[in-house]
């Protein structure tokens, strides 16, 4: 029998302390979080893609009344960049949410299991590496890879 550790890093920054390229992603993903469509849950969440051509583009989530059909800030994104900018892999993700009060959230706002599973397709589309910082107001935690996020992914290798 072997007992095995998975370990994950991730540095918790103030936003005062994160890198100027990190600050302004993390405010557009913060200023995306006002085109939310979210008349049901009031949680509007933001997400900002820093692309390998420098260009920043943003989502954010879109609900519907029949449940399901709703779409995160992240896959709005995601879905958006494999569209319209196929060659294009995302160096940087930025996360941000308010919540039905209409403030930021104070936690770090991580992304749930479904859009995981799209972040990691996307590194594996162009081998590459994503970071991700999830912004809350008590601080921000950069994530240097998506792996850190969804140990044993399932991914294409398996079929
Ligand atoms: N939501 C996102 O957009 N991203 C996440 O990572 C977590 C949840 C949205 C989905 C739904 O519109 C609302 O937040 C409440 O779950």
């Amino acid at each position: 029998m072997e007992h095995l550790d998975i370990h994950i890093a991730y540095q918790r920054l103030a936003y005062e302390e994160l890198a100027e390229a990190d600050r302004a992603l993390v405010d557009r993903a913060k200023e995306a979080t006002f085109t939310s469509y979210a008349p049901y849950s009031r949680f509007s969440v933001g997400a900002a893609a820093l692309l390998d051509t420098g260009e920043t583009v943003c989502g954010s989530n879109q609900e519907n009344a029949a449940t399901p059909n709703g779409i995160c800030a992240e896959r709005t994104a995601l879905s958006y960049i494999g569209a319209a900018y196929p060659q294009s892999a995302v160096k940087t993700l930025a996360i941000a949410a308010r919540d039905s009060s209409g403030q930021f959230t104070e936690r770090p706002i991580p992304p749930c299991g479904m859009c995981r599973q799209v972040l990691a397709e996307t590194e594996q589309r162009h081998d590459t590496t994503m970071r991700v910082l999830l912004y809350g107001t008590s601080g921000t935690y950069v994530i240097e890879g998506v792996s850190s996020l969804l140990p044993f992914s399932f991914d294409g290798t398996f079929l």
